[in-house]
């Protein structure tokens, strides 16, 4: 299987209970390196627009100011099939679908507050990497 990147976010949720590490270990257990890594505080504009694609949906504006309502932990995720990889650590979106030893079984809140978030595909995962990170800023 190929090399791939992928965006993977520790949410507000997950970074108030001190969670970074015991997250960033998942990812390693599985054979996935943090090729990049930084800490940031999004303003409620700033996660509008990365999470642009779901403006319609009825939980946009709950997101935003989650998204917002403290610090996040962006990150670029490498190593084989990294895209599915990080999305079968992460588990299902909500903790209640999410298989046993998954990120999001272990210690996301709710379908809202879900401690992680992972780029679904190859394109969205380019884009997602490029709105936080220059290449410069990528060390694999
Ligand atoms: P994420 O993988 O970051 O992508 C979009 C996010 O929207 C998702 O994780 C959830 O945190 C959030 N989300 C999805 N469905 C709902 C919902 N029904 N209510 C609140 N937030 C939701």
């Amino acid at each position: 299987m190929a090399i791939e990147r992928t965006l993977s976010i520790i949410k507000p949720d997950a970074t108030k209970r001190n969670l970074t590490g015991k997250i960033n270990a998942k990812f390693e257990d599985a054979g996935l390196r943090i090729i990049a890594q930084k800490r940031i505080q999004l303003t409620k504009d700033q996660a509008g627009k990365f999470y642009e694609v779901h403006a319609a949906r009825p939980f946009y504006d709950e997101l935003c100011e989650f998204m917002a309502s403290g610090p996040v932990v962006v990150q670029v995720l490498e190593g084989e099939g990294a895209i599915g990889k990080n999305r079968e650590v992460m588990g299902a979106t909500n903790p209640a679908d999410a298989a046993a030893g998954t990120i999001r079984a272990e210690f996301a809140e709710s379908v809202g507050e879900n401690s992680v978030h992972g780029s679904d595909a190859p394109e969205t995962a380019a884009e997602e990497i490029a709105f936080y990170f220059s290449g410069l800023e990528l060390v694999g």
